[in-house]
């Protein structure tokens, strides 16, 4: 029996969790349909420029609790270049492949679907440590990330009570709040700041005198990277490189927690500091749930190539797994849930 030649690629911001559908399509389609399959490196990059890796059982032992990515991961948008989407499209066909899984988030698999409009046989696997992909209820690697920032808001927590101060901890979370409001809930945080709802400082330092002369003699504040205020904004002296951006236009972020922390310590009085968790929460092995997701989603990512349903994308519904165009999951973010911010996570539980 012949099976089918599948290329793999990983594409965006890392996390936990790629490994682990990486091997569950080479190893269920070794093992169960006897395909073969290629590596592509360093995401859509390693199919512009042919940089590809023999895949098998072999290669997959042990990857199942690995962080990061075996193929390596980068930005790069084939449609950046006038040759870029033919140029992959030549690749996959010099590989004679029958189908490619592309594993990544919004810019990843948005790209995927306009090559699968001009011909490529893809499927794509959902992927952010954001959790904001649309018609997918989670990504893996969000519960780790969600982990990581509890673990570090609990500290935080310890070391604000010795010292009666405001911890402010920054979160990634680009457009959108997901971890901010889940580990801002799992730690009790004070104040949770997100994105999608611009923040007053005025009213920020207000809710915590109020809660200080209560008295609750510490805080935590945790506010998503993306987070905005409606009174002011971080200086030149605190932004961290913003000027520079990817090939898919986005800047890198600058600096909210530590200005916030420099402004609620000025407006209060009381001791304010910041902490930035940044790429720590994309690093190290997934949780339990995380290599658990991530196999389901690689097991009906190979199921749907060998069912031929490309322009799909798999997706977790109603806890069940289930395909999707690629088209109604990119373009626009799954923003967070508004009750759960403000009724359930909201400042009277801090
Ligand atoms: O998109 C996921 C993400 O982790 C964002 O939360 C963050 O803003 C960005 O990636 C960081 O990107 P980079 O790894 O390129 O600094």
């Amino acid at each position: 029996m012949v099976g089918m030649r599948i290329g793999l690629l990983t594409g965006g911001g890392d996390c936990p969790g790629l490994n682990a559908v990486i091997r569950a399509v080479v190893v269920a389609g070794s093992v169960v349909h006897h395909d073969a399959s290629v590596g592509f490196l360093d995401g859509w990059n390693g199919v512009i420029e042919g940089r590809v890796v023999e895949l098998d059982v072999e290669r997959c032992r042990g990857i199942l609790t690995q962080g990061g990515t075996i193929l390596g991961t980068s930005r790069t948008n084939p449609f950046a270049t006038p040759d870029g989407p033919e140029r992959a499209l030549a690749t996959v066909a010099t590989l004679d492949l029958d189908a490619v899984v592309a594993i990544g988030g919004d810019d990843t698999l948005g790209a995927a679907d306009r090559l699968y409009r001009r011909g490529l046989p893809v499927v794509g696997v959902p992927k952010t440590i954001d959790n904001d992909l649309a018609g997918t209820e989670v990504t893996f690697g969000f519960d780790t990330a969600v982990q990581i920032a509890t673990e570090a808001i609990d500290r935080l927590q310890t070391t604000a009570e010795s010292h009666h101060r405001v911890m402010v901890c920054e979160v990634m979370g680009r457009n959108v709040g997901h971890i901010a409001v889940h580990a801002g809930m799992a730690g009790g945080a004070a104040e949770i700041l997100v994105p999608e709802e611009p923040f007053s400082v005025a009213a920020v330092c207000d809710r915590l005198t109020q809660r200080h002369e209560g008295g609750r003699y510490f805080s935590t504040v945790v506010v998503a990277e993306g987070a905005t205020a409606v009174d002011g904004e971080p200086g030149p002296s605190h932004r961290r490189g913003a000027d520079s951006t990817d090939q898919f236009g986005h800047g890198r972020l600058g600096g909210i927690g530590a200005w916030l922390a420099q402004e609620i310590e000025h407006r209060t009085g009381y001791e304010a500091r910041a902490t930035v968790l940044g790429h720590i929460q994309r690093g190290g092995t997934p949780t339990a749930f995380d290599r658990v997701l991530a196999t389901r989603f690689g097991t009906e990512a190979l199921a749907a190539v060998h069912d031929g349903a490309f322009g799909t994308m798999v997706a977790l519904r109603a806890g069940r797994i289930d395909r999707i165009p690629l088209s109604d999951a990119t373009g626009t973010p799954r923003t967070v849930d508004r009750a759960l911010l403000h009724d359930v996570a909201g400042p009277h539980l801090g």
